[in-house]
């Protein structure tokens, strides 16, 4: 048996699955965080945030906050159980570092822990921690990046192991010489995940062990995060998290819900269970750090590039580094003699910054794919004709060719559909009555991932399968895909598998990020599915009681729930009864693209282009984004449906990013002020009206078995760029400061 799909398998993978687990939640039966229960009544726990950004705690009173009704314990650095120290600042550890909470009297930023209050309920423990009188010894904080560019410093590293800096040939000389150039400075702000479920623990202790009932993308961060601040070993921390409310980075790591509920259930010896507060979520539990990205194109006048520089400064905690990699993908977008990029930072106190959905891509595209649209009106060249006449035909800065990249087709084939040729060269052309229309495209790039995973998979006596992992579905599909993959693999229908995940116990798994969720854990699960099917082949062809003994199996196949042998086939689980009525298990596992010859021999991305047309109301500025079509390569497809749905996610998160994200920054108290849903806008139902996903399906045979790349996050990178590149063509305004609002075009 091989290790690559053929297409003469090809059964469930592919097709439109609607979602397994869709009828548990649409009925209330999908158990989330905070719904949990051991059968006790829980405690639960609130927290108080500092009321300032930077000092220290010089006195706390919480007398009153004690006798409150209700009331079963309060918690301070004072009393709070002992908890390794944090850091390191800067790590590669940086999932499973130790992050304690109430550890001392120092504030670090806005709204960081001082106290936890555990009550009976929810509300009195909130209503008792508004008893709680601290006094504060304040410090001034930086809060103004822009003020503080002179302190600017260069990262250790830039996230997911990218270099902080990347020099091919001569820029300067290049840009210097250069014909036409471009020079132009892009702000992208301050944003926040806001999953709809917030971030919730419940915390069980049995003896020594914990267990712990959260919201995670990844289990094992969580265990591993946890076991370092309580001093435990990570045996002894199990992590459930079967259903997640979205997730979007910001349940990569452990957050003080969680450190506070195990360390309140081991002192009361308890339930306890925490929630964050959206408020809460904005300080506590990372953001997108607000970014000045400097692009610069050198071209010849044909359009052809000569140099590429793009410098981004980024905003980061004072206390704990993170550096997003948001000039990465210029290293392997366009082709180009000499280049440049360059990450730095600038420290403000604020909490880290973390991962969110697309991270570097997300505002690295925002800013460069505008700049390109620059490029191509100061060359008077379609946008989609100087991107081909830059398409590279190997990485241009690793030098190693392309696993499959299908830029070109996805513009091709998108400008066609959507029908680019309507647009006109110069803006504020098109117009209907008093509404500006205009036309946008931007291309889309991210790299295509493998983490680490194994899965076991066990059939029993009625040839029934289940399959289990530490993989969690945060509203992407994955239950539905795994389902496809085992299906597909043992050749038995969708309702004869099982797949269950989300319980540190089961395999360990990369978890839901970057993209990788499906191909890593897809990959652990087809080869133990591969490694199922070896062991009822040769019982099979051995065992006494087999029909098939003796006979040669090399070309049997699994269909339909049989075992098919020429002429001959047997129900898999009359055939299981006989030679394995114990049932048969087998584990299957994936290396991560690190240990992978084939992603150092090849560049692995998924691509994408995307088109926008919107209108701009000529007296008010108000915009409409009116349709928006994305053209995808990202390999094969395994589900149309699911992956259709990340798609239109991603669009609608990218049209949110170039419209409406903003958290704004105090500069004077440090704290995001619109905090909550009501202020920080992201776009509801009647903002996003018309919008198309168009696949280019093709095999990367590089990628892993399936031929499929990852494209959680490519529906969001490049789209924001194209509706500002449109509202630029409806106006002739170009707004360099995102979010784009519509003071800005006036
Ligand atoms: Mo994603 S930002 O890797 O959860």
């Amino acid at each position: 048996m091989t290790d690559s799909m053929n297409e003469a398998q090809q059964g469930a993978i592919g097709q439109p699955v609607e979602r397994v687990d869709g009828p548990l939640k649409v009925t209330g039966r999908a158990t989330y965080a905070y719904e949990h229960s051991d059968g006790r009544a829980p405690a639960h726990g609130y927290m108080l945030g500092a009321a300032i950004a930077k000092g220290r705690i010089a006195g706390i009173d919480t007398t009153a906050a004690e006798q409150a009704p209700g009331v079963l314990h309060v918690m301070t650095h004072r009393n709070a159980p002992a908890q390794a120290e944090f850091g390191p600042p800067v790590s590669a550890e940086v999932f499973t570092r130790a992050r304690p909470v109430l550890a001392s009297d120092r504030i670090r930023y806005y709204d960081e822990p001082v106290a936890l209050v555990v009550a009976e309920t929810f509300e009195a423990a909130r209503a008792a921690a508004a008893l709680i009188e601290v006094r504060y010894e304040k410090e001034a904080g930086v809060f103004d990046q822009e003020a503080h560019l002179d302190d600017t410093y260069a990262p250790e590293m830039a996230n997911a192991g990218n270099e902080t800096d990347s020099v091919v040939g001569n820029f300067d000389e290049a840009f210097a010489a250069a014909e036409v150039q471009v020079d132009v400075t892009y702000r992208t702000p301050y944003e926040h995940h806001n999953p709809m479920e917030p971030h919730a623990t419940l915390a069980i202790w049995h003896g020594d062990e914990v267990t712990i009932h959260t919201s995670a993308q990844t289990l094992a961060n969580y265990q591993a995060g946890l076991a370092s601040t309580l001093g435990i070993p990570a045996e002894r921390v199990r992590v459930i998290s079967p259903f997640i409310g979205g997730g979007f980075g910001t349940k990569l790591i452990v957050h003080a819900d969680t450190v506070l509920a195990a360390l309140a259930a081991r002192e009361l010896k308890r339930p306890v269970k925490m929630a964050l507060t959206r408020q809460q979520m904005f300080a506590n539990t990372g953001y997108r750090a607000q970014m000045i990205q400097r692009v610069r194109f050198g071209a010849q006048a044909d359009g052809r590039l000569t140099a590429i520089g793009h410098d981004v400064n980024s905003a980061t905690s004072n206390f704990e580094e993170f550096c997003e990699q948001t000039a990465a993908f210029t290293r392997s977008l366009y082709a180009a003699p000499n280049r440049l990029t360059r990450h730095r930072l600038v420290g403000v106190d604020l909490n880290r910054g973390e991962w969110m959905r697309s991270p570097g891509e997300a505002p690295g595209m925002l800013a460069f794919e505008c700049a390109m649209d620059e490029l191509a009106e100061r060359l008077e060249l379609d946008p989609i004709a100087l991107r081909i006449r830059n398409e590279p035909d190997e990485d241009p800065e690793r030098g190693v060719p392309f696993s499959t990249r299908n830029l070109v087709a996805c513009m091709e084939q998108g400008a066609h559909r959507f029908g680019w040729e309507r647009r006109r060269a110069t803006p504020g052309q098109l117009r209907e009555g008093r509404k500006l229309i205009g036309y946008g495209m931007a291309a889309a790039i991210r790299p295509n991932y493998i983490g680490a995973a194994t899965a076991k998979v066990e059939i029993n006596a009625k040839g029934r399968v289940t399959a289990r992992l530490d993989m969690t579905d945060i509203g992407t599909g994955t239950y539905t895909i795994l389902t496809q993959v085992a299906a597909e693999t043992l050749g038995v229908p969708l309702s004869a598998v099982k797949v269950e995940l989300g319980d540190s116990r089961f395999p360990l798994t990369a978890g839901s990020g970057g993209s990788w969720g499906a191909a890593s854990s897809g990959t652990a699960l087809y080869r133990a599915c591969l490694a199922i099917k070896e062991q009822i082949l040769e019982l099979a062809s051995t065992h006494a009681e087999s029909p098939l003994r003796g006979m040669d199996l090399a070309q049997a196949s699994f269909v339909e729930g049989r075992l098919e042998v020429g002429e001959r086939h047997e129900r898999l689980g009359a055939l299981m009864r006989r030679i394995a009525p114990q049932g048969l298990e087998a584990e299957g596992s994936v290396a991560s693209f690190r240990d992978s010859e084939s992603y150092q021999n090849y560049s692995q991305h998924a691509y994408g282009a995307h088109f926008a047309e919107v209108e701009v109301d000529g007296d008010t500025g108000e915009i409409r984004l009116r349709r928006m079509l994305s053209a995808i390569g990202a390999g094969r497809i395994l589900n149309p449906q699911t992956a259709r749905s990340q798609i239109l996610g991603g669009m609608t998160w990218g049209i949110g990013a170039a419209l409406m994200e903003e958290s704004h920054l105090d500069p004077h108290h440090g704290c995001f002020i619109n905090h909550d849903l009501a202020e920080y806008h992201v776009p509801v139902n009647a903002d996003i009206r018309d919008l198309e996903v168009v696949f280019l399906e093709e095999r990367d045979e590089r990628a892993n078995p399936f031929g499929s790349k990852g494209l959680g996050e490519l529906g969001v990178c490049g789209v924001g760029a194209a509706v500002a590149n449109a509202i630029y063509n409806a106006t002739g305004v170009r707004v360099r400061e995102f979010p784009i609002t519509l003071d800005k075009l006036l």
